[in-house]
């Protein structure tokens, strides 16, 4: 997903819905980027937490326990999704409203319906059984 999006040091990286932080972690520790982790649930939002301080990443790392339509969203350069296509279809018009031009979008495994996809990449979770396949959708915001 973040290899996707070509997540670059230094960049801002928003995961809305971000459960116990693996996206947002792995952001900063292999991509060198920033990262908001915003995540409606408190245990998941603590654990996320927890696992930010053990690696010792809360310099660049927040968790926002929270709801994402609440959160401002015009620092990002990457927005990453993994929701779902009801969701989305709510999130889509603070993407349209808050994001600068030229953020990149990932879905994770939902399209969001009525944008176009830059990219569209399939791949299997666990190669060797074949499955479960997923799809990431690249957006880029015009
Ligand atoms: C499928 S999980 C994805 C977790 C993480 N992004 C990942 O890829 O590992 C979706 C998460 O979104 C959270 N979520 C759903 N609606 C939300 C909202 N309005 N604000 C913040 N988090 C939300 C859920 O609690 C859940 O942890």
């Amino acid at each position: 997903m973040l290899v996707l999006a070509e997540l670059k040091p230094g960049e801002v990286l928003y995961d809305l819905g971000s459960g116990d932080g693996r996206a947002v972690i792995m952001a900063a520790k292999d991509f060198g980027a920033r990262a908001v982790g915003v995540e409606l649930r408190e245990d998941l939002a603590k654990r996320a937490l927890s696992s930010i301080h053990e690696l010792g990443l809360q310099d660049r790392v927040t968790i926002v326990n929270g709801d994402m339509f609440n959160v401002n969203l015009s620092a990002a350069d990457v927005v990453f999704l993994y929701l779902t296509t009801s969701a989305n279809e709510k999130i889509k018009p603070k993407l349209e409203a808050e994001l600068k031009p030229g953020v990149r979008v990932v879905s994770h495994d939902y399209e969001i319906v009525g944008w176009k996809p830059a990219k569209v990449k399939n791949f299997c979770e666990n190669p060797k059984l074949g499955y479960p396949s997923h799809t990431l959708y690249l957006y880029r915001k015009g």
